[in-house]
């Protein structure tokens, strides 16, 4: 790595001056971000923490002084060409010729791989990962708290209707799998195993309704042409329909039949499943987003039982007066945090609740009632989780069949207790592993709507945001020379998408806003697909760079360093992102470099340069869109050639 071998050089130095092993100080130097005051130089090292890897007695002492004194004692050599003091930092400027040359040839090299084989990462193992994301519920109601996207309206849920919510679930898919897409993305990127697991809602009583619903409503010639919007539509007429106790009690018998694996109730529920699953593949094809595995809740009902065996034999498992099954996760042991595992009949809950017990009460007395209503509003009262004993099953399961070293599940936020009691109850239970499981939450979305209307479903935001990118495309006239505008339109609104929702912390909400994420200037997505694609026209008007003959004195210029020095920095963010799981760190870094190269495409021309000149400059283009490009991948952004 370019940025490595620089460092490495520097710590060298240091180590002798201050009497330290090098590898203590490699951490404490780090690339000097490039803002507008352009920066001379190109590393710096903390003295803070150096200071706090050597002795904490000068802690007190002047920062500044500290360095002063330290930069006096170093000296320049063929790689540091200057080394000056700044405020609580030493700063160190590489030799221009071969900051240009290394970082150049780097990339280059390195390719697809840039900044992945930094030594910033030597010391990571390579693990196998499982990630679980998007996981969406096959026709079921969907409560305002797991949603990443809200439609402008009023979305209270008293005021809300079923249809609303399930509705807003469809939409909601693109959300959910972005951030999990990204997380393995990443994982894959640097190396490690990744297995993409989508843990479908498919089963429940909501399959009850959807069975009788279907004998009354239903078309099978809808079903197979566009399964989860006819299965949305005959579950919103069934659920008004289920306020007659008849339909109810036939729902529930459809679920029984269905528990009781009836084979023609199966079947039914099976082609139900199958085609949701297909139109959920056809729907990620479009996103970018694909999955190992398709697992789901039903797949675990049978080892749902052995569960509560199993919880019982280590007698965590209680019983309270009305019959229902829990854990209690409070230190004291005095229930004051509980986890619900098991409705009164024995069978175990989808969605159970560490509620207050009144509500609990009123929860399994409607237990056999299938009104989502009653649930929904429930779950509102409930300021507790949602834990499922299916949950455990799986997290078992996973682990015999992939002996994974990480778990990450990826979903809103309002299910991060849920995720916490599973944790627990699996160390209860006496699994170490739980220690390696991570629940990685996101945000809201909020006040999505389509020119079309309020009703979003997932597809109309993907139909929405290419016909509009579409027609930006059409008036600034640059389709007609683009093989398909189509395609391209697709591809940029995507990104647009995707930038807006990963600017900020994964766990804040935002307000979506159109144009905001459509516009072709500032920091959009648009702006960086926009940026690779002149870049790409570039190497395709001048014939591809070789690196081979390049005279880097040619890059002198400030605005080709200051596109040399992000370069520079690219292992950093990518470490940093690696860390905490969130794109926001790629995001920025993407931007920035857009901006510089959209500067230096300006005042660095190509055309009409002496041929050395041109060259270099070819081959930094080429750099800066070869990462570009890199980052955008992972991200889950295609890069387009054209717009
Ligand atoms: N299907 C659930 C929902 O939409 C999300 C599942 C999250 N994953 C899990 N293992 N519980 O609310």
């Amino acid at each position: 790595m370019a940025a490595g071998s620089f460092r490495r050089s520097i710590a060298s130095q240091l180590s002798k001056v201050l009497d330290l092993p090098p590898e203590n100080l490699i951490k404490s130097i780090s690339a000097v971000p490039v803002s507008k005051k352009r920066h001379v130089a190109d590393f710096q090292l903390s003295i803070a923490s150096v200071i706090e890897n050597s002795s904490g007695d000068c802690l007190a002492q002047d920062l500044h002084l500290q360095a002063q004194q330290l930069a006096e004692r170093l000296k320049c050599d063929s790689v540091v060409s200057a080394i000056s003091a700044g405020p609580g930092t030493v700063n160190f400027t590489i030799n221009r010729e071969l900051l240009a040359k290394t970082v150049l040839q780097q990339v280059w090299k390195d390719g697809s791989e840039y900044g992945v084989k930094s030594e910033l990462f030597s010391t990571v193992p390579r693990q196998k990962a499982v990630i679980e994301f998007s996981s969406p519920n096959i026709a079921k109601k969907f409560h305002i708290g797991h949603l990443r996207s809200t439609i402008v309206g009023d979305t209270k849920p008293e005021n809300c209707s079923i249809g609303m919510r399930d509705y807003l679930q469809l939409n909601n898919i693109i959300f959910v799998s972005l951030p999990g897409n990204f997380i393995a993305n990443l994982k894959v990127a640097l190396g490690h195993e990744v297995v993409r697991i989508n843990y479908l809602g498919d089963w429940g009583m909501q399959f009850g309704l959807l069975g009788v619903g279907f004998q009354s409503f239903g078309n099978k010639e809808k079903l197979k042409s566009s399964p989860l919007q006819h299965l949305f539509e005959v579950y919103v007429q069934i659920n008004k329909a289920a306020e007659d106790e008849n339909i109810k009690k036939l729902a529930k018998d459809f679920f029984r039949k269905l528990e009781e694996h009836d084979e023609q109730t199966l079947s039914i529920w099976k082609q139900f499943r199958d085609l949701s699953i297909e139109e959920y593949i056809r729907i990620y094809k479009r996103l970018g987003v694909h999955f190992d595995e398709y697992s789901g809740e039903s797949f675990y009902q049978e080892k749902a039982q052995e569960v509560l065996k199993m919880l019982e034999d280590k007698g965590l498992l209680q019983k309270t007066i009305k019959g229902t099954g829990i854990v209690d996760l409070s230190e004291k042991k005095d229930l004051s945090t509980f986890s619900t595992v098991m409705r009164s009949d024995g069978t175990s809950l989808y969605i159970t609740r560490q509620v207050s017990p009144s509500v609990l009460i009123t929860t399994f007395h409607n237990k056999s009632c299938a009104i989502a209503n009653a649930f929904f509003r429930l779950e509102y009262k409930a300021d507790g989780s949602p834990v499922t004993v299916l949950d455990l099953a799986a997290a078992i399961d996973r682990m015999n069949k992939h002996s994974w070293d990480t778990m990450i599940y990826v979903t809103d936020k309002s299910q991060s207790n849920h995720f916490q009691h599973l944790f627990q109850i699996l160390k209860l239970m006496g699994y170490d592993w739980a220690e390696r499981c991570q629940h990685v939450s996101f945000g809201l979305v909020q006040g999505m709507k389509t020119r079309r209307g309020e009703v979003i479903f997932l597809e109309d935001v993907l139909n929405e945001v290419r016909s509009r990118m579409l027609e930006n495309m059409t008036s600034t006239k640059t389709t007609k020379e683009i093989q398909d505008p189509v395609e391209t339109a697709e591809k940029v609104g995507l990104a647009a998408l995707i930038i807006q929702d990963f600017r900020g912390l994964l766990s804040s909400d935002y307000q979506f806003s159109w144009d905001r994420a459509l516009q072709s200037r500032g920091d959009t997505g648009v702006f960086l697909q926009y940026t690779h694609a002149r870049l790409h026209s570039l190497e395709q008007m001048h014939g591809n760079a070789e690196l081979t003959d390049v005279n880097v004195a040619c890059l002198q210029e400030l605005d080709a360093i200051s596109v040399l020095q992000h370069l520079l920095r690219y292992d950093e963010v990518l470490y940093r992102s690696s860390q905490d799981l969130q794109p926001k760190h790629i995001v920025s870094y993407l931007l920035t470099l857009s901006h510089l190269a959209a500067v230096a495409h300006k005042t660095l021309p190509v055309k009409g340069s002496a041929p050395d000149v041109a060259q270099a400059r070819l081959c930094l283009f080429h750099a800066a869109r070869s990462v570009l490009a890199n980052g955008m991948k992972l991200l889950g952004i295609t890069p387009v050639t054209q717009m």
